[in-house]
């Protein structure tokens, strides 16, 4: 029996924020010790094989942990122990943030989902920047998501933005514009293609490098293009697919499904991926691929479909700290049964 299968009945009957911060805090308390170091020989992979450069990083596994599970950068590196290959940190905001009033984080769970409306709560840039600055960096890479302020109006928000990029510039490896969270209000509308071109290329002319863009799966396709269209003609580096759905979907089981909020996990596993080939069949940039991944099939199929690399949150909570282990030693048998030599030939391939 895994140790998370002792663990998770308990975790699972606390409150899902609560459960969450009782992880974090254990994470914290590993984090520099020398548990950190049994964690890693526990559960990181290491293998070339499952090395990826993109956008002029390189990435030991192709496995990361999406934004929001480390909203303050206080793990990146107790998270990297357990065999992520990338973290990323935030969303960090301009304004510290105390988010929605709880609850606000649900549990699916006979449909492995979540549903939050934590809104962006968060530590604000000038702390995360300091943190950032003082705590040694993880030996992965580490990016950095940027969200908007609440009080900021959606037409002052390049300045927003750009604020929180300075306060952390020095700190990441990447640096990811958040307009497609459902939980600030209006936030998604910038995703249309003159915020698109302010917010970004503000960043870009600040210096932001390698920077991403993070897209809804609830955007019309036309939109997607669009913003495509300014991903090219700013010269961003690369695009994140994807965030959470305010959608839906019939199939769902769980009582939960009424709240309010942006839903992950396998229910958006699918959608996702669409996403995913969408942008990699419409963009040369590399794709980084999130939504429902909780095992090697999912992430390989992701893989094929564009994405250089996936991340995950809500598989970490319903499978537990082996994951990214049991994905990356997954992903090596799928290479060797499919003939692909590294995951890098692997990326892209059903595609058309
Ligand atoms: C509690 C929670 C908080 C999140 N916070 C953020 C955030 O601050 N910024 C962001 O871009 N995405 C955030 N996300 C979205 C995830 O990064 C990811 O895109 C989404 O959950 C889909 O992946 P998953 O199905 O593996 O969870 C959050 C997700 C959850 C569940």
């Amino acid at each position: 029996m895994g140790v998370y299968e002792l663990l998770k009945p308990a975790l699972f009957a606390l409150p899902p924020e609560t459960a969450h911060n009782t992880t974090h805090r254990l994470l914290r308390g590993v984090q520099g010790t020398p548990a950190e170091s049994l964690l890693r020989d526990r559960y990181v992979v290491n293998d070339e094989r499952l090395r990826v450069e993109a956008f002029g990083t390189t990435f030991p596994t192709p496995v990361g942990v999406a934004a929001g599970f480390d909203k303050n950068a206080e793990i990146p590196r107790a998270l990297a122990a357990l065999g992520f290959g990338h973290v990323e940190v935030g969303g960090v905001t301009a304004e510290k943030q105390a988010g929605n009033p709880r609850p606000r984080l649900f549990r699916l769970r006979e449909d492995e989902a979540l549903i939050n409306r934590m809104g962006f709560n968060n530590e604000g840039a000038d702390v995360v920047g300091d943190r950032l600055e003082r705590e040694p960096a993880p030996n992965v890479p580490m990016g950095i998501n940027i969200g908007k302020s609440k009080s900021t109006p959606l037409d002052e928000a390049a300045d927003d933005y750009l604020y929180t990029y300075r306060q952390v510039a020095d700190g990441g490896d990447y640096f990811v514009v958040n307009v497609s969270s459902p939980n600030t209000p209006g936030l998604r509308e910038l995703q249309n293609r003159a915020a698109l071109e302010e917010i970004l290329g503000t960043l870009s002319d600040a210096g932001a490098s390698p920077l991403l863009v993070k897209l809804s799966p609830d955007l019309p396709k036309e939109a997607v293009e669009d913003a495509l269209g300014v991903v090219d003609e700013i010269g961003l580096d690369g695009v994140i697919a994807t965030n959470t759905t305010t959608s839906r979907p019939d199939e769902l089981k769980s009582p939960g499904r009424a709240e309010r909020g942006g839903l992950s996990g396998k229910p958006i596993e699918g959608a996702a991926t669409d996403l995913i080939r969408f942008v990699a069949e419409r963009t040369d940039v590399p794709v980084v691929g999130v939504g429902g991944v909780s095992d090697a099939d999912g992430a390989y199929e992701k893989i094929r479909a564009g994405a250089s690399v996936v991340q995950l949150y809500t598989g970490l909570v319903y499978e537990g700290p082996a994951i990214a282990r049991d994905i990356n030693r997954g992903l090596l048998g799928r290479l060797d049964r499919d003939g692909f030599d590294t995951v890098e030939d692997a990326i892209g391939v059903d595609l058309e």
